[in-house]
Order: structure tokens, then C-alpha cells, then sequence
């Protein structure tokens, strides 16, 4: 027997993958086909105060490489994801809201709001890239980490970050040692790549509308950029941090590849866009059969185990 099993704080994971926010998770519906999969937790689609429509279609592209998307975070609004939390809960699974806010009281009042339901976990969005007239607020990073501390003393739950990627070691390094001082337990990395055009020859035009055509980037292209981020965030917050690995996963070698380098789980965009929830199930065949070959029983004892070059 293989043991899959993997945790972050109080929460344990049979299986250490699960849908990135913003796929398959807008409706109670979608939802409800992650508690079925094989998927080790469930993720809620960023949340907003007031429900969304979201950016002008098309507004999302993916292929068998990539995705590129700007949604405009269209979702039912914070009542909706509280009101069906606790329909959830029967897959006996962790259940995670993402939560988004456009100014700093946002985030504390969706905070709040989440924390009187039956969620597990809160996921603290700092990353969406396709709100026009918005910037990133994990580019802020004294705000962000302003935010996280007023969360951090008002919730019990679990508490994460998603964030976007960086282009330098001293952020993460300056980010990395602060989120463990404010008590954040895990982050989330990355997000997709924010300034991205995918362009369609047939067509001679971008393959999404909304903000000039220019969205966020995922698939497998994203994942070099990813696992760099959970290699320098685990390091400089010195094995602290907790981190989900999000970022092109498609097999199960992937999802190795990112425990290896320290992430604790991983969380699938892209190709559960394509594949949809079977997913899971694939890439629990795959990994346990990579973890056969190497004659592991335990996937826990790899976390971390990248040999020094
Ligand atoms: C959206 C995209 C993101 O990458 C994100 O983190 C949140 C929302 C969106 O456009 O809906």
C-alpha cells in the first residue's frame, strides 16, 4: 500500500492535489465534482463582497499547453460560498475559501464572513491580475502583510496566501521571513503570470478580449517560474512557510517534482481546465506508480528531498 497522504497545519490531504482557485469551483455543482474526484481538498473560487459578472467572452483560452484567461473574477458573491459550505463538508475533505477584496476593509469583512462558516481554511487572494485600474496588492508588500496580520488575529482557521510571481530574491526573502512572523501558515505559489498575449494565427487576433487581450498565463510553461518560488520561499522563511505549489501540473512526475522541491501539496489549473476532475485520478495512478518504481511507502518522507546539485 501507498500512502499519498500529506498535511498543512491541522489540515490533512489524502492526496496531495487539489483544483487551483478559479477552476471548477464558481458553482455548488462544480464544487460538488471536486469532493467526488479524487482531489484532496476543495477550493472555492475567489470570492467577492457582491457577486460578478466578470470581464466581456471570450475571456479564457487553453490548448494542450497553456491557458491564458482574464475572467474579472466573476463568482455568486461571499452569501453564496457560506451558504453552501456546509453541503461540502460530507466529502470529509478540507474545504478552502478563496476570498478577494478590491480595498484593505474587503478583506476583513470577507475574513469575518468566512470565518462563522464550515470552511476550513482561508486563502487570502493577493494576486488577482485582471482587475483594469487595480493593481496587484502582492506587489504592496507592507499592505499585504498589513492585511494578513489583521486576518491573523481574528481567525482560527488555517490561513494562506496566494501569491504572484516575483522577479527578485530579496522580496521573496523579505516576504518569505515577515508572512512567518504575521503567523500566515501557508502561501500558495504562484499565480498565473499576469502580463501574458497568446496570439491566433488563423485568426490574427489575441485569443481573449478583455484588457487589451492581455491576461494571466498558465500550463506547463509556468512551472519552472513556480517551482523557483517554492524552492526561495521555503528556504529563506527556513522550512516555516507551508507551500501549495500551483503552476502548470499535468502528471504525476509533476506533482513529485513540486513535493520534492518542498511544497507540502499542489493545486491543478490548467489541466483540470482540460481534463476536468478525472483528473485526480489519473494523477493518483501516476504518482503512486513513480512512487512503486522507487520503492517509497510514505510520500510524506520525500517533501522537501531535492539533493543538493
Ligand atoms: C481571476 C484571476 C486570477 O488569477 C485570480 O487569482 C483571481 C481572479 C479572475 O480574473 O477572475
Amino acid at each position: 500500500m501507498i500512502n499519498l497522504q500529506t498535511s498543512i497545519k491541522t489540515l490533512t490531504f489524502s492526496c496531495p492535489f487539489f483544483n487551483a482557485s478559479g477552476v471548477w469551483c464558481t458553482s455548488e455543482k462544480e464544487l460538488k465534482e471536486i469532493g467526488e474526484s479524487e482531489s484532496g481538498a476543495i477550493i472555492t473560487k475567489s470570492m467577492t463582497i457582491k457577486k460578478r459578472q466578470g470581464n466581456e467572452e471570450p475571456r479564457l483560452y487553453f490548448d494542450n499547453y497553456l491557458s491564458v484567461n482574464s475572467m474579472g473574477l466573476p463568482n455568486r458573491g461571499y452569501r453564496y460560498y457560506c451558504q453552501i459550505a456546509s453541503n461540502l463538508k460530507k466529502f470529509k475533505k478540507p474545504l478552502i475559501a478563496s476570498i478577494a477584496g478590491f480595498s484593505f476593509d474587503d478583506y476583513l469583512f470577507l475574513s469575518d464572513k468566512v470565518e462563522e462558516k464550515d470552511f476550513d481554511a482561508i486563502e487570502v487572494n493577493l494576486s488577482c491580475p485582471n482587475i483594469l485600474g487595480k493593481k496587484i496588492f502582492a506587489y504592496d508588500l507592507d499592505l499585504s502583510l498589513t492585511i494578513l496580520e489583521k486576518i491573523r488575529k481574528k481567525t482560527k482557521k488555517v490561513l494562506g496566501v496566494k501569491l504572484p510571481p516575483y522577479n527578485s530574491r530579496s522580496e521573496i526573502e523579505y516576504l518569505a521571513k515577515r508572512l512567518v512572523e504575521v503567523g500566515v501558515d501557508y502561501a500558495s505559489l504562484i499565480n498565473s503570470l499576469p502580463l501574458s498575449a497568446v496570439v491566433d494565427v488563423e485568426k490574427e487576433k489575441l485569443v481573449i478580449t478583455p484588457n487589451m487581450g492581455i491576461g494571466g498565463l498558465g500550463g506547463e510553461g509556468v512551472k519552472p517560474v513556480a517551482l523557483a518560488h517554492v524552492i526561495l520561499f521555503r528556504y529563506y522563511s527556513q522550512n516555516k512557510l507551508e507551500i501549495v505549489g500551483v503552476g502548470g501540473v499535468k502528471s504525476g512526475e509533476d506533482v513529485y517534482q513540486y513535493l520534492l522541491a518542498g511544497a507540502k501539496a499542489v493545486a491543478v489549473g490548467t489541466a483540470l481546465l482540460r481534463e476536468g476532475p478525472k483528473i485526480f485520478f489519473r494523477l493518483k495512478k501516476e504518482l503512486e506508480e513513480i512512487l512503486k518504481k522507487k520503492k517509497i511507502s510514505y510520500l510524506k518522507e520525500k517533501i522537501g528531498k531535492l539533493k543538493k546539485i
